[in-house]
């Protein structure tokens, strides 16, 4: 326990989650309630905690660099009502193809507000952005700026994406700066994509963008991204992305959102021209800690390796398997136990496993399990394996839940599935 008689585990819940009744209460409801009235498995999102994150992104850049703007990467976590959340606190958005703006559209971005990414948009994923009239559109490659010229009717803002060539410290899959990353341009093809937009009639160059992959606590590294901006030429607008670690363990290091705003500031002052608007794309450091994910558990082995089997897993969290992610977990009621344990899932895989390896107190079937820093990525990689149905999303704000996603349903599993009559095409 801390000074304060409050379990550890507590430092990675949403910021303000307390315990009422010995229990853990998100956003001043106990998480049994959100059980009883929404089921389990279920994400669990503490709306007041975000918005404090959002407004401490916002303010603190614009502090720093007043000339700035943050975007939501929503890739992080694309549901209609974070992009209204994100919308009404003044953040611009980041998509990456059609989907994604169809999404921020419908939670009410306004297009001026949202840019585009992705390393091989199609014909189809600009159009809709063109007709859309996104503000901004960060060109990938040579292809995709012939492509734009093709398709832009009025005047169309962009900025390049360079590859930096810089080493983000982080897992290999998501690192997107290094020398032969499948992300953005070369510093010696970015002259060449500068000469074609500026001869172009219709587009218009603003600036430079780099994001060096995701879950990165190396501030140095993103130092050195922008300084790597530097010999390209003055721009109006530097993209410096997103990519702050968020801490989702004990051990995981803390860099706060100050200390990063700091380092990119700093660096941008260092090497940037002093008139410029900086624009940051965080996604995992902006919602992360604010998610929470609620399983029951549906038994436990003690004949071996103790093992609590919940009723969700890698459809609902595939950061365990994919990227060796770490999590930290607790009973919803009894906390600080001393039984090691790992906490796996009910598909059917070994590698579905929550934490291998956590210390829980006396877990027993029916107890609620809580799994905390799970706002990023978890919702949107989620999938149907075996048939199992994607989570609901919870929103609970000041002591007030709503549900924002509902669960899906077996008729949603049925639902793309055609069943017409075969009929042979050789006549
Ligand atoms: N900007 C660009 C161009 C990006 O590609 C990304 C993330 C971000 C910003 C936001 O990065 P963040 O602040 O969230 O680290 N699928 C992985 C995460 C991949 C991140 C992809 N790009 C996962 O499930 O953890």
């Amino acid at each position: 326990m801390q000074p304060t008689d409050q379990p550890d585990i507590l430092s990675l819940f949403p910021e303000g989650t307390t315990v009422v009744d010995g229990e853990i209460a998100v956003s001043g409801v106990r998480v049994s309630d959100l059980a009883a009235a929404y089921g389990t498995p279920a994400y669990l999102v503490d709306e007041s905690a975000l918005r404090k994150r959002i407004r401490h992104y916002r303010d603190g850049l614009s502090l720093r660099w007043p000339n700035s703007r943050v975007y939501f990467a929503s890739k992080a976590f694309p549901a209609t009502a974070t992009y209204r959340v994100m919308s009404e606190e003044g953040l611009g958005i980041d998509v990456a193809g059609g989907g994604e703006l169809v999404m921020a559209l419908a939670g009410g971005a306004d297009p001026r507000d949202i840019l585009l990414h992705g390393n091989a948009k199609t014909d189809a994923d600009l159009q809709m952005a063109i007709d859309a009239g996104v503000g901004l559109i960060i060109v990938d490659n040579l292809q995709e700026i012939e492509q734009l010229i093709a398709l832009a009717t009025g005047q169309q803002d962009v900025l390049v994406r360079v590859r930096p060539n810089v080493d983000a410290h982080t897992h290999e899959a998501m690192a997107t700066g290094h020398g032969d990353s499948k992300f953005g341009m070369g510093v010696a093809e970015v002259s060449r994509a500068l000469e074609i937009i500026e001869g172009s009639k219709n587009l218009r160059m603003r600036g430079l963008h780099v994001h060096i992959g995701s879950q990165v606590f190396d501030l140095g590294s993103f130092s050195e991204s922008i300084k790597a901006l530097s010999g390209l030429g003055d721009f109006d607008v530097y993209d410096l992305g997103g990519g702050l670690g968020e801490r989702h363990t004990y051990d995981d290091p803390d860099v706060s959102v100050d200390d990063y705003l700091d380092a990119v500031t700093q660096a941008a002052r260092d090497h940037l021209p002093a008139a410029s608007r900086i624009i940051l794309e965080p996604g995992r450091s902006l919602v992360a800690r604010a998610g929470v994910t609620m399983y029951r558990i549906v038994n436990v082995k003690r004949d071996g390796k103790t093992l609590v089997a919940v009723d969700g897993g890698m459809a609902d969290n595939l950061e365990v398997s994919l990227y060796g992610q770490r999590f930290e977990a607790t009973i919803s009621n009894r906390f600080d136990g001393d039984e090691l344990v790992s906490v796996v899932g009910r598909h059917c895989e070994t590698g579905d496993q929550l934490v291998d390896g956590v210390l829980l107190d006396q877990p027993a079937a029916g107890d609620l399990l809580l799994v905390p820093v799970t706002g990023a990525y978890c919702f949107t990689m989620a999938n149907n394996y075996n048939g199992s149905l994607r989570l609901p999303v919870v929103f609970v704000s000041d002591g007030v839940p709503r549900l924002v996603v509902r669960r899906e349903n077996y008729d949603d599993l049925l639902s793309r599935d055609v069943l017409a009559p075969r009929v042979r095409v050789d006549g």
